[in-house]
């Protein structure tokens, strides 16, 4: 299959993050829990040198809480602060004020060096387009938080929300697209929905997941489809003709309708019903 993305929006975001990175202490990236990799976009790691990092792992409640931990300290070993989060409910939010002093602890020590008292924390929230940042923007600042005006040496029309007495938010999300370095990772796009479905080829990429799914999560596979004899369950295709019989999807004629399978399938997974799943995992890294 091939992946396609929309490379026209990527220059404008860009240049809005370049623009503004210069008011920045502390960037802060969402990644997609369930594949913290693919979710990345390596253009970040070059706007945001010399800047305090901070990853949130978020929809952490849709991946594996085993995988969860090793992708912490993954990111840990590579130098970022780290947190796994789920903005939609707010869970983990509590503890990103403290873990933001501390990643920018050495701003801080400067500031205080100068005698310059009260400076905010000034972050961008980045990341590609789905990953939460609106939804985590919003739970962040929760309702209480007012808006700031514009900044002498901020583009105009900027508006900073300003948090608490320490940090303030730059309030449009950066948007970064990701790379498209392998078929894996557009695949791995793909299977979360960061991508227009209507160009995809539903039951190709709900092939790949139950192979994905047969391989690491035979029995939560087995329980919502209530796969009896997984034996007996070794393609593919056999596991998609059990859940047209299972959720009785059917053409005129009985025929088998596999797109209808394979939607209720990427529904399934997409929404955590199947359970909490990951698809890519540290070790598993080339
Ligand atoms: P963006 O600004 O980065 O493009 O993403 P946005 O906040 O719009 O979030 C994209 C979708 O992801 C939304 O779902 C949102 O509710 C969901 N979401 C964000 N964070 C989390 C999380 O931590 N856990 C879970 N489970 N979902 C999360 P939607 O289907 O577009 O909207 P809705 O049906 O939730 O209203």
């Amino acid at each position: 299959m091939n992946y396609q993305w929309y490379p026209g929006h990527m220059t404008k975001a860009k240049r809005m993050m370049q623009e503004n990175i210069g008011l920045i202490d502390l960037v802060i990236e969402l990644v997609d829990a369930r594949i913290p990799l693919s979710s990345r976009n390596p253009d970040i790691d070059e706007l945001g040198k010399n800047k305090a990092r901070l990853i949130l792992l978020n929809k952490s409640d849709l991946a594996d809480a085993g995988a969860n931990k090793l992708w912490m300290e993954y990111f840990k070993g590579k130098g970022f602060h780290v947190l796994e989060i789920n903005a939609k409910s707010g869970q983990g939010l509590k503890s990103i004020q403290g873990v933001v002093r501390e990643a920018c602890k050495e701003k801080i020590e400067r500031d205080r060096k100068r005698g310059i008292k009260n400076r905010p924390i000034r972050a961008i929230v980045v990341g590609i387009p789905n990953v939460g940042k609106s939804t985590f923007i919003n739970s962040f600042a929760g309702k209480a938080c007012t808006k700031t005006g514009n900044k002498p040496g901020v583009t105009k029309g900027k508006q900073w929300i300003r948090m608490n007495r320490e940090l303030e938010l730059l309030d449009t999300p950066g948007i970064l697209w990701p790379k498209f370095e392998s078929d894996e990772v557009g695949r791995n796009l793909a299977l979360i929905g960061s991508m227009n479905d209507e160009i995809l080829q539903m039951t190709e990429l709900a092939a790949d997941l139950i192979g994905y799914l047969l391989k690491y999560y035979r029995e939560e596979l087995a329980a919502r489809y209530q796969m009896e004899d997984l034996d007996d369950m070794a393609t593919p295709l056999k596991v998609l003709t059990h859940i047209c019989e299972n959720r009785k999807c059917y053409k005129k004629g009985q025929e088998a309708d596999y797109e209808k399978a394979s939607s209720i399938l990427m529904d399934d997974f997409r929404s955590g019903r199947i359970g909490r799943i990951t698809l890519e995992f540290p070790e598993r890294e080339e």
